[in-house]
């Protein structure tokens, strides 16, 4: 009879691997257990086949004492897997715990200026139709912002556009200069480094001294210019067109334009877009009402020589408008002072979240 096959020699190979299976601290070590006894060449195993040499009167014994063994080892490997899971599991709960009952996350705080958002809005309409972006100083000097824009000095135009005038040092006698009253200034900076052909917008902040329901001392214009050699009013007209319907979202959208002057556009339009006030409320498109959204006109020769570009071989379009005044059609905004007022209700109500995209 084999040596370990005795009651005692069996005893101790049973508390060894209870010991082994007992002590394993994860499904692998529990595995190299299992081989180790119950594997094709595990030690139990090896005892097992170990029957086949033996007596029957050894057999008679031995063989259930083995099966007792391997059906005791057996439990006791599926014991401990079971308590490994049970213990994996509640680690895991433990873990990836999660209070359902907290309050859910709070909205993003801050929310993107209307007047942001609809710059945004307009740069990306006029990048579509091939315009660049342009942007100059606030502070501006005199001829920048008067004299290359076909303003003289004696010229009505300084008056009425109610300028804030910067200081000069005690003895510097030269002009002093401007809070820019309007984008125009950056046509000419735009034209002096870029030359002909050109086509770019200049949003940014403009200064006058006004303060109304609709005017605060400072506010927002988009200028725009193209000049190439044979522009015309009539491609003016389309990109003022196509601009309101994209921005306005209304299809049937209708312009006016009606003769103006200013001085540095020859002829010069007004542009007004024909709305309806029916029942308090705007509609655009529709209705016998015209409201006056912007200037334009074909660029004066002084201009275009201001800006260094032969009027001789060239020609083109520029118009201004306020973004304040759109962005109040567009959205419904009735007063374009609160619109600097820092308002937190107001910015909740009017503002844009940071994902929102033009036009949406
Ligand atoms: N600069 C003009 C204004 O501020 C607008 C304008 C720009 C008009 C370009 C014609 C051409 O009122």
């Amino acid at each position: 009879m084999m040596d370990g096959l005795d009651a005692q020699g069996l005893d101790a190979v049973r508390a060894r691997y209870v010991a082994q299976i007992a002590g394993a601290a994860d499904e692998a070590a529990l595995e190299a257990v299992r081989l180790a006894a119950l594997g094709k060449k595990g030690e139990v195993s090896l005892m097992m086949r170990g029957l086949g040499q033996m007596t029957p009167e050894q057999r008679q014994s031995a063989g259930p004492a083995l099966n007792a063994l391997k059906d005791e080892l057996l439990a006791a490997l599926a014991a401990r897997k079971a308590a490994l899971g049970d213990a994996a599991l509640a680690e895991r709960l433990a873990a990836e715990w999660l209070d359902v009952t907290l309050p859910a996350r709070p909205r993003a705080q801050g929310s993107v200026h209307p007047v942001s958002q609809v710059t945004d809005e307009v740069i990306a309409i006029f990048a579509a139709m091939g315009f660049g972006v342009k942007e100059g100083p606030q502070i501006e000097d005199d001829w920048h912002n008067f004299d290359a824009l076909n303003i003289p000095p004696e010229h009505p135009a300084r008056t009425e556009m109610d300028t804030f005038y910067m200081g000069r040092a005690p003895g510097d006698d030269r002009r002093p200069n401007v809070l820019r009253t309007h984008t125009s200034p950056v046509q000419i900076r735009g034209m002096l480094a870029e030359g002909a052909p050109c086509r770019f917008i200049c949003p940014g902040r403009v200064y006058r001294c006004d303060y109304d329901q609709t005017h605060t001392p400072m506010f927002h214009q988009v200028e725009g210019l193209a000049i190439d050699r044979d522009i015309s009013m009539a491609n003016l007209k389309w990109v003022l067109e196509e601009f309101c319907r994209r921005f306005f979202e209304v299809e049937g959208v209708e312009l006016r334009f009606r003769a103006s002057h200013f001085p540095f556009t020859e002829p010069s339009a007004e542009v007004d877009i024909r709305c309806s006030w029916a029942g308090g409320q705007l509609k655009l498109g529709e209705g016998d009402s015209w409201l006056e959204i912007l200037g334009s006109g074909m660029v004066h020769p002084h201009v275009l020589r201001s800006g260094g570009i032969d009027p001789e071989q060239w020609q083109g379009f520029a118009f201004g408008m306020g973004i304040d005044r759109i962005a109040m059609l567009k959205y419904g905004i009735p007063d374009l002072r609160a619109f600097f007022d820092s308002d937190l209700r107001w910015l909740r109500h009017y503002g844009f979240g940071a994902l929102d995209m033009p036009g949406a």
